[in-house]
């Protein structure tokens, strides 16, 4: 099964060591999960406006979110201030399109957490440094970034005067109801829009990812690029079977896997660069699923790292796992020079290229966890860049929109996030 994109194929399924799910009863929920979808006639049909984010996203828009970048390039660095869905996208776009160690643009995320030390140390980090700040919120009252927002706008203001705060301070927030626009009108900031139908866990095509990910330096007419051509795929008409739509046949796939007593899904990604995709992954599968007593509890490992710490509980511990592997085919060549001696018995290594070394591992892990019962879906993309990492975003949020409506979920509440909330709110007083 696969996507393609101008005659490259963008996403491809390879269930090679997964059990298949052809059938033609799981085909008609899913294309039934597909429908209530695509109609907006299921319950949160009000947040479904994430569908369209790639084309809805203007000239106007760009040109606005590219000034703004600019001006926050003009500083040594960006602290980004959100947490969960105003948090994970930009941190796991930024984090995938990053070169492992190669300088860049800085940008620091805060106001994720309540740990003193992290804050303690961040204010430490930015003495002597010029810092703009990126606050996102859709509602402007959530605690964490409210904290985190108070020590960097109190530093800043210690430094600053209203055209300098002007210059650094960036809000993101919901055009009316966001308790931060006060604020915004007051000091005459920087402001940007997340939509009204748009949740946080769909929002990393708005301003939310767009803003940090652009300040950081990439492309983001290329991430949208890569997920309006992941979306005109995913929602042809025509697309309306398991083979045609990839989306479909996860959404279907992972259903089929949980009602066969698979109640937990691990991402594996072979390469740390993805981790944070992983992150992000696990809030959209798990607040969008995770209601109503039901749910796939989604979890991640990093590989080939945690085939020396989980890997043991995959091979044999408890069968109710299935495995999704982000597998990557294209990464910069490296070749393995010859050690001769060397006499750990690693000799057949010698001048092979790296990368494949690391894909190689990948099929002998998943051949190994397919013959311990359990089954390896293999989500395959071609090389790590703006326009491939907008198209995976896409396809997962798709499929998660047809794997909840195929629980029986509403895919875009979080009523259970609430009850912690209100103890948090009774014990801060
Ligand atoms: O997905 C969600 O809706 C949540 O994770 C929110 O993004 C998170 O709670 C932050 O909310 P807010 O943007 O209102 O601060």
């Amino acid at each position: 099964m696969a996507i393609q994109e101008k005659g490259k194929e963008i996403i491809v399924l390879d269930s090679t060591f997964a059990s298949n799910v052809g059938s033609g009863e799981l085909e008609d929920a899913a294309r039934q999960g597909r429908q209530v979808l695509e109609s907006g006639d299921g319950p949160g049909r009000e947040f479904t406006g994430w569908l369209d984010l790639p084309t809805r996203v203007t000239d106007d828009d760009l040109g606005q979110l590219a000034r703004a970048s600019d001006e926050i390039r003009k500083c040594d660095l960006l602290v980004t201030v959100g947490i969960g869905g105003s948090y994970l996208g930009a941190k796991a776009v930024i984090e995938a399109l990053s070169e492992p160690f190669a300088p860049g643009f800085e940008v620091l995320f805060a106001g994720h957490q309540l740990d003193a030390d992290y804050h303690q140390g961040l204010l430490g980090y930015l003495e002597g440094k010029d810092f703009a700040v990126n606050v996102i919120s859709k509602s402007g009252t959530t605690t964490e970034p409210g904290v985190a927002f108070r020590l960097l706008l109190d530093e800043l203001v210690r430094r600053h005067d209203r055209d300098g705060l002007r210059r650094r301070v960036f809000v993101t927030t919901d055009e009316k109801k966001g308790k931060l626009r006060p604020l915004v009108d007051d000091l005459g900031l920087s402001s940007f829009v997340v939509p009204d139908d748009v949740g946080g866990r769909y929002s990393v095509l708005t301003p939310v990812g767009l803003l940090p990910i652009a300040a950081a330096g990439f492309d983001i007419e290329a991430l949208l690029g890569g997920a309006k051509e992941m979306a005109a795929s995913l929602r042809d008409p025509a697309a309306d079977s398991l083979q045609r739509n990839p989306a479909m046949a996860y959404a279907a796939y992972r259903n089929a896997a949980y009602r066969s007593g698979r109640k937990i899904e691990v991402l594996a990604s072979y390469t740390p660069r993805l981790s944070f995709i992983s992150e992000w992954w696990k809030q959209l599968f798990g607040e969008s699923e995770g209601k109503g007593k039901k749910g796939i509890f989604p979890a991640s490992v990093n590989l080939t790292s945690d085939l020396h710490s989980m890997g043991q509980w995959l091979q044999d511990g408890e069968r109710t796992v299935f495995e999704t592997i982000l597998d990557v085919e294209r990464a910069r060549g490296l070749t393995i020079p010859k050690a001769p001696l060397m006499d750990d018995g690693l000799g057949h290594l010698d001048s092979r290229d790296l990368h494949e070394v690391n894909r190689t591992v990948l099929q002998a892990a998943a051949q190994a966890h397919f013959d311990g019962d359990v089954p390896c879906l293999q989500i395959r993309t071609q090389e790590i860049q703006e326009s491939t990492i907008g198209a995976l975003l896409y396809f997962f949020e798709y499929s998660c929109g047809v794997s909840a409506y195929m629980l029986g979920v509403n895919p875009f509440d979080q009523p259970g996030v609430e009850a912690y909330k209100k103890n948090m709110k009774r014990l801060l007083g």
